[in-house]
């Protein structure tokens, strides 16, 4: 099958890598041709880092090179058998381009979108064939993650669905199929990571770099919230944020910081700017945590209890399967353990009783505990 990229960008590029070294025929498709250039120079560059590594021939690669169309003109797109839009952010703008790609390709061309934050059933209600829409959701860099969220819409039919879902998984992909709601799983249940740590500092209880050490240290977390943040970026951090807090109807849960916004107003975005949480400026040391076991102990399991509570709420709203919520986790953004599992080794009543004790001193319904968790401590059942 010929796969069609449309938007060479960050994730276009990267995704079009992934599938033309699955072996497909990719046409990459972009506006703007500086940006073509720039993709198939970093193809290369890419390439070559891996027959340097020994992990592909010259041959293989040429063959990968060999396998590429580059154009500004989405009529190329004619002979492709699915085509997944990696283009901007906005919703008018997708509206517009997926009418336009319906009239180039054939009928049974799935149509699918990368977007991180907006809705697929709206993405495709502008079509004449709405069946065929479908989230294909990668992470950042895609040729290195190997989460992808597969994402039907209420109109795609299901053997969209499953087309899709083998052919993912045939590109040496981790797979989860989750439902069209706010950030879908990871962007969703990871939400507490960075706001709970915010909040904890916004309190006083510690700062950026003691949060930091406990989740690394005392969670077995690979980077803490600030640090990623930093890396992230706090405008593309805060944007999402506010956009998953937005489209849940402004559950407290989900609400935004202010220490981010003012980051993010400031200019702070973090490693990109020189200066996010901590200042990478050289010659500038980063801060030392104060390294108390209990304060530690205390912060890790706020920021754990309030993520394994959004993993069981996504689990009671039936977003995603078990397994599929603890596979995005570990997956998509390298969590140490999928919360589900992790909930179930600490105990369901363990992490009751801590949700419960922030619920009643806080009286925010932030910190309400999911009802499954509720329903399930109540009948003494240990797993899920
Ligand atoms: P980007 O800004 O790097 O690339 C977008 C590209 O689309 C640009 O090269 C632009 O020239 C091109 N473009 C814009 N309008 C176009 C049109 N009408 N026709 C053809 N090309 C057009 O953006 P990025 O970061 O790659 O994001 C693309 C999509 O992927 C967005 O929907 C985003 O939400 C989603 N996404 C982004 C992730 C990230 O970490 N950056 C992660 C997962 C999803």
């Amino acid at each position: 099958m010929k796969v069609g990229v449309l938007g060479a960008g960050t994730m276009g590029a990267g995704i079009a890598q992934v599938a033309a070294q699955a072996g497909h025929e990719v046409v990459l498709v972009d506006l703007n041709q500086e940006v073509l250039d720039k993709a198939k120079s970093g193809l290369v560059k890419v390439l070559d880092r891996l027959v340097e590594k020994g992990k592909l021939t010259q041959d293989e690669s040429t063959t990968i090179q060999n396998r590429f169309t580059y154009s500004t003109s989405t009529t190329d797109f004619a002979p492709c058998g699915l085509i997944i839009e990696a283009i901007v952010e906005n919703l008018n703008v997708k509206h517009t381009v997926f009418k336009e790609l319906e009239g180039i390709v054939s009928n049974d061309c799935i149509l699918a979108s990368n977007t991180s934050s907006l809705p697929i059933a709206s993405i495709g209600s502008v079509l004449k064939n709405p069946s065929r829409v479908i989230g294909i959701h990668f992470f950042n860099p895609a040729p290195l993650m190997p989460l992808v969220e597969i994402i039907p819409a209420v109109q795609t039919n299901p053997e969209v669905l499953s087309t899709a879902k083998s052919l993912i998984d045939s590109w040496n992909k981790i797979t989860v199929v989750c439902k069209d709601t706010p950030g879908f799983i990871v962007n969703r249940v990871a939400r507490p990571f960075y706001g709970e740590a915010l909040r904890i500092y916004e309190e006083g209880i510690a700062d950026f770099a003691t949060i930091d050490w406990a989740m690394t240290e005392l969670g077995g977390f690979r980077m803490g919230p600030f640090t990623l943040m930093d890396y992230i970026g706090n405008d593309v951090n805060y944007a999402v944020t506010e956009s998953v807090f937005t489209a849940f109807y402004f559950d407290p849960r989900f609400k935004p910081s202010f220490t981010q916004k003012r980051h993010a107003e400031a200019g702070f975005y973090g490693r990109k700017t020189g200066r996010g949480y901590y200042n990478y400026a050289e010659g500038t040391t980063l801060p030392e945590p104060t390294k108390d076991l209990v304060l530690g102990q205390q912060i890790c399991d706020r920021i754990l209890v309030m993520l394994m509570n959004e993993a069981i709420d996504a689990l009671f709203l039936n977003i995603a399967s078990k397994e599929d919520i603890d596979l995005a986790m570990t997956n998509g953004v390298n969590y140490p353990k999928g919360l589900l599992a992790w909930a179930e080794e600490k105990t369901l009543p363990w992490v009751l009783e801590r949700l419960q004790a922030l619920f009643e001193e806080y009286g925010e319904d932030r910190y309400r505990p999911s009802p499954l968790l509720k329903r399930l401590v109540k009948k003494g059942a240990t797993t899920f």
